[in-house]
């Protein structure tokens, strides 16, 4: 199927009248998670989900966590002037597309968007990393946009990517 363009593509968040009954992407945890659990979790303040449109229907979502990743997880030096053991980040806790709409944009255009988030985020609250805990069989996508692994994930069920947001800013 062809590309989406992304003006063709909103991102809204989910709300109490949103209709995700159609959603169905591979992964039948993260459909579950959406149609049981994201509106829960959301008025509990424990995550917040993202959903993305395209001609009205719900193509995609994504769901976000503040979180905190270990200083030494990271590579190279530990940042100028930084005490604690662990850095603030936000964690992409997850991401799916329709499987009706997988290789047609939606995925990165979704992790663009909260790209854009969390560069706007970061403005108000301290935040520097967004980090994923990766399906094993996802851990391309995470790499093609440019995701550091932490090598000590690797051959985990959940492999950790980080993005350092310092050094990304300003290149969208
Ligand atoms: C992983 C996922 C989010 C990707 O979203 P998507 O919208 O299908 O992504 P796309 O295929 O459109 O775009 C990804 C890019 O990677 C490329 N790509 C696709 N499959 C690839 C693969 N196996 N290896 C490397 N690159 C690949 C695409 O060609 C595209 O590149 P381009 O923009 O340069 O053409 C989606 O497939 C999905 O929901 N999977 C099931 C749930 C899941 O695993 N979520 C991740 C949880 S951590």
């Amino acid at each position: 199927m062809d590309k989406i363009s992304g003006e063709d593509l909103r991102v809204r968040r989910l709300n109490n009248h949103s209709n995700i009954i159609n959603f169905c992407s591979v992964n039948d945890d993260l459909n579950n998670f959406l149609k049981d659990d994201a509106l829960l979790a959301q008025d509990n303040m424990t995550s917040i989900t993202y959903l993305c449109f395209w001609r009205r229907v719900v193509v995609g979502f994504a769901t976000l966590v503040a979180a905190t990743i270990e200083v030494k997880q990271v590579e190279g030096p530990r940042i100028d002037g930084y005490a604690p053991n662990t850095y603030p980040s936000i964690k992409l806790a997850r991401l799916a597309v329709d499987k009706n709409h997988t290789g047609r944009g939606i995925g990165p255009h979704l992790l663009f968007w909260v790209m854009g988030k969390f560069e706007k985020i970061s403005k108000e609250i301290g935040c520097r990393y967004l980090t994923v805990d990766s399906k094993r069989e996802s851990m391309w996508f995470y790499e093609k946009y440019d995701f550091i692994l932490v090598e000590k994930t690797r051959n985990k069920t959940h492999p950790t990517f980080y993005l350092d947001m310092y050094l990304t800013r300003g290149k969208k």
